[in-house]
């Protein structure tokens, strides 16, 4: 076991925490992953992921049999290390306000077991919270749950997480940045000094701000993201009336300008994911409390919804009415490699099919148990991608998996009755299915 000044407490093994947990561990950090949930920790401290995320379970099944990390139950274990991240999840309210319910609880349970902690204990706000949570919520909490006061006997700083599904152990191990929010320079200095034994030699750059800045920076993040893949969609959606063009040179050609850069321009059937859409409306919430109407994120969330009616409708181009039609859908997830299904389009999608009266059959490699969690029964459910197609009058596809596109224009043909395929990932040669009856997101359809 090492130093005990070397030791980090994680509160919330949810996707963020338990990846932080994992690659803290992996660095030789020991680490204390906390959680309420009993079935939880027992999975992690066999070194099992409790949710599917690429590299995750063997860097856990390696911590877990170092040593370097522990799982628990029982919050007060954190005051046997010197630094607690709160990874909890920060959910949107009814109204679309952000939900500190986990937080509040976490801060209070923390702050009690802190209490009897005799030496300066370092509190880090990793989940994503509206500019202000850290002192004003977590502070307050804190303080009264502890007895003690922040600055003197705690620390408290604001240090959000940029992780991505799918490459979040990369993400954590290769940052494009560390963002420090403190109000004192102890707290900044100690978290500075945890990242710097973390990235040794080549640390990422450390921008070190107050926590409102910190707070509002993950915000402005997810917030331009998911309004670079609304403003591509709308392109997508203009390109596709024109004949001859096709959005995805018209991207390469705006992405090689540096000043636009060349992610995050694939057009789509709209984002998904557990953050864009909950961030997008905690942070235009909170705006509007603020006393300032942000449009432009509304009109970012309107075009996210509308481009999944918009699959619909090139569905009902193709077929006519959907009523009693049989349509596949290959993919609900909201990425690729991911059993994520949380805002996917393609939950959007099937919604409006079913609202049609078409007979949806899903296939997805991994993500059909969260889709049942949804759907249960009011849909059907293929084994594989063939068994989806098998008499089926339309194809959509909605996940842009691997999988999928090894599938050839005769797998098709051959299975489907009649090969009408809306293409929302734009994930086939156009070229190669000139045969069939088939549309993509963002290709103009015959000659200029
Ligand atoms: C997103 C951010 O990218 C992370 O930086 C952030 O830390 C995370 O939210 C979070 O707040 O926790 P994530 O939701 O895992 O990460 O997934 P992304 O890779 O960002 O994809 C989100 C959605 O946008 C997916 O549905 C994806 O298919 C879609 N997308 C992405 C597009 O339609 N086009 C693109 O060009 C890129």
């Amino acid at each position: 076991m090492n130093r005990k000044s070397d030791s980090v407490s994680i509160v919330g093994m949810g996707y963020v925490g338990l990846c932080t947990a994992a690659t803290f561990a992996s660095r030789g950090i020991r680490t204390v992953g906390i959680d309420i949930d009993d079935e939880r920790v027992q999975q992690i401290r066999k070194g099992k992921a409790p949710l599917h995320e690429p590299q995750l379970d063997t860097m856990l099944r390696k911590a877990v049999k170092s040593n370097l990390l522990e799982a628990t139950t029982d919050i007060s274990q954190a005051i046997d290390t010197t630094t607690t991240f709160l990874t909890v999840g920060t959910p949107s309210g009814a109204d679309g306000s952000i939900d500190l319910r986990y937080l509040k609880t976490a801060v209070a349970d923390l702050g009690k077991a802190l209490s009897k902690k005799p030496g300066f204990h370092l509190v880090v706000v990793k989940s994503t919270v509206v500019p202000g949570t850290t002192n004003s919520v977590v502070k307050h909490s804190l303080e009264e749950s502890s007895g003690k006061n922040v600055g003197a006997e705690l620390g408290l700083c604001a240090n959000p997480e940029f992780l991505k599904e799918g490459t979040a152990i990369n993400d954590a191990l290769h940052p494009d940045k560390i963002v420090i929010g403190s109000n004192d320079r102890k707290s900044a200095n100690q978290l500075t000094k945890l990242y710097r034994r973390f990235y040794g030699s080549k640390p990422p750059p450390v921008i070190t701000t107050n926590p409102e800045s910190a707070e509002l920076v993950k915000y402005a993040s997810n917030a331009f993201l998911a309004t670079k893949i609304s403003f591509i969609n709308t392109i997508a959606n203009i390109a596709q009336q024109i004949p001859g063009v096709d959005v995805g040179t018209i991207a390469e050609a705006i992405g090689l300008d540096p000043r636009i850069g060349s992610l995050f321009l694939k057009a789509g059937p709209g984002y998904g994911g557990s953050c864009f859409h909950k961030d997008l409306l905690a942070l235009i919430n909170y705006s509007k409390q603020k006393g300032y109407n942000p449009v432009l994120f509304r009109a970012t969330e309107d075009t996210n919804e509308k481009q999944a009616i918009r699959v619909v409708s090139m569905a009902e181009k193709l077929l006519g009415s959907l009523s009693d039609k049989r349509v596949a859908v290959l993919g609900l997830a909201f990425k690729k490699d991911t059993d994520d299904t949380r805002e996917a389009a393609s939950l959007r999608v099937i919604e409006s099919l079913k609202k049609k009266g078409a007979h949806v059959v899903a296939y997805d490699p991994m993500a059909i148990p969260n889709a049942k969690k949804v759907f249960s029964e009011q849909i059907d459910y293929a084994e594989n991608s063939h068994a989806a197609l098998k008499g089926a009058d339309c194809c959509i596809i909605m996940t842009e998996w691997d999988q999928f596109r090894k599938l050839k224009a005769k797998d098709f043909q051959g299975y489907m009755k009649t090969p009408n395929i809306v293409d929302a990932r734009r994930i086939y040669d156009p070229h190669a299915f000139s045969d069939l009856s088939y549309v993509a997101i963002g290709v103009g359809r015959g000659r200029a």
